[in-house]
């Protein structure tokens, strides 16, 4: 969906902060290098003393006014604000200073639709996108190009804005549908996986740190990768092979942001939960980017949000390629546990990645449900050791286990459990 202020690539953009206490140099920063990511030229900063936000239009009226001066003189189309904007506080900004205003949220919501790949992904920036425009809807400057056109009639008397409204509110009730669908696809889907104990491994980290190419890398590695039934549906989840038969799937996930805002995280609810319910995560980090270490804490910040800070992690200093001092990250991957250094792109270390994943995953639990043959018992000794046996059900044929155990115990079990659905077929 777009509205007539998106950001466009040849855009050139005038960014607006706040001096104000507490960090607004940094928040700035950030705000430069989004716009950078959306693909929007910054050429000039405005900014203002001032503790709080003017209540009708942000700044003062006299600071509007040098805003449409420079505009002119810097040919800017776009005004970027380090900060949340009510919707009047927009339209009268937009007014003030001759030029489309779009606020921190509008453009990580246009980042996050420029980025989605999965289909789950486009509804879900679609719906957080309306659902951030439709108090921001007025007469003016909003176009609907997208909507698809020709829905809804106007009625006698109506306005153009009662049809818009209208055809929104439509097309938000739809979307939200379509979640929720999505929402009951995964659940059912991660009960499968869980059923064929297949452990998961979440790719997490900052916007950009690379987790699709090494996801992309990973499948083009020494290892056996293959597409799942589900994920053709949802082309960012793969299976990935260890050695001596064990796999993973590998769950790509939207990248992080600081100060991720909250409607994002609700609408992203259904992918993140990807992580939520991960067995392993891999924190991908970006290694040559200068403010990697504000990068790391921006993306810890939202995992801890998810309730997922102690999760295990692996974590992937990528971009090896780029760092100029090799030195110092062979020695911060040595001196630190279950971190590695890894260039996604030159498949670097993608090897030592994949074992210190594979370490991971086998201090880890995994759920098993099996029935395991009586000639097979000391399998079932084995998961009461090095596990947690949750139900134990004495049949005919075996002993029916729930359990938790760690991956290399559940792999002996399923396949004791496999070898025996291949005699009894053999009956
Ligand atoms: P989001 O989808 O925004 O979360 O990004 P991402 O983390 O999936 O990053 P992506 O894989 O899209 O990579 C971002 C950019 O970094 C691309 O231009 C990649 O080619 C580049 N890149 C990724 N890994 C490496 C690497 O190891 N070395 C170099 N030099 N570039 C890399």
């Amino acid at each position: 969906m777009t509205i007539s202020v998106d950001p466009r690539p040849e855009q050139r953009a005038l960014l607006l902060a706040l001096e104000r206490r507490g960090g607004w140099e940094e928040s700035l920063d950030e705000l430069a290098r989004l716009a950078e990511t959306a693909g929007v030229e910054v050429v000039g900063t405005v900014t203002q003393k001032r503790d709080r936000p003017d209540p009708a239009a942000f700044v003062g009226k006299g600071k509007a006014e040098e805003i449409r001066q420079i505009k002119g003189e810097v040919r800017a189309d776009l005004l970027l604000v380090d900060g949340d904007l009510r919707p009047s506080q927009q339209r009268n900004l937009e007014d003030a200073a001759n030029m489309g205003v779009l606020d921190r949220t509008a453009l990580i919501l246009d980042i996050f639709s420029q980025r989605a790949r999965s289909a789950e992904g486009k509804i879900q920036v679609e719906l957080a996108q309306l659902n951030y425009l439709l108090p921001r809807l007025t007469g003016k400057g909003t176009e609907l190009s997208r909507l698809g056109g020709g829905i809804g009639t106007r009625g006698p008397g109506e306005t153009k804005l009662e049809v818009d409204r209208r055809r929104l509110r439509r097309r938000l009730s739809l979307l939200k549908k379509q979640v929720e669908q999505l929402e009951k696809r995964r659940t059912v889907e991660r009960r499968h996986r869980r059923e064929a104990g297949i452990p998961v491994v979440a790719l997490v980290g900052y916007t950009n740190a690379g987790k699709s190419t090494l996801l992309n890398a990973l499948a083009g590695a020494d290892v056996f990768v293959e597409d799942l039934l589900f994920a053709t549906l949802d082309p960012t989840i793969r299976r990935v092979e260890l050695a001596e038969g064990r796999n993973f799937l590998l769950a790509d996930t939207v990248g992080f942001i600081r100060n991720l805002p909250h409607q994002l995280v609700a609408a992203f609810k259904a992918t993140l939960e990807e992580v939520v319910e991960a067995d392993v995560l891999v924190h991908v980090v970006d290694a040559s980017h200068p403010q990697m270490r504000d990068q790391v804490e921006a993306a810890r910040r939202v995992l801890a949000e998810l309730g997922c800070a102690d999760k295990p992690t692996v974590i992937a200093l990528n971009k090896c390629d780029l760092v100029a001092d090799r030195a110092w990250l062979a020695e911060v991957a040595a001196r630190e546990e279950h971190v590695v250094a890894i260039s996604a792109l030159t498949g670097e270390g993608l090897g030592e990645l994949l074992r210190a994943i594979g370490e991971r995953l086998e201090q880890e639990l995994v759920p098993v449900e099996v029935t395991v043959p009586w000639s097979a018992q000391d399998l079932v000794s084995e998961a009461h050791e090095r596990g947690r046996v949750l139900s134990e059900d004495f049949q005919e044929e075996g002993v029916s286990l729930s359990a938790r155990v760690p991956a290399d115990v559940a792999q002996r079990l399923r396949k004791a459990a496999g070898s025996q659905t291949a005699e009894e077929d053999q009956w």
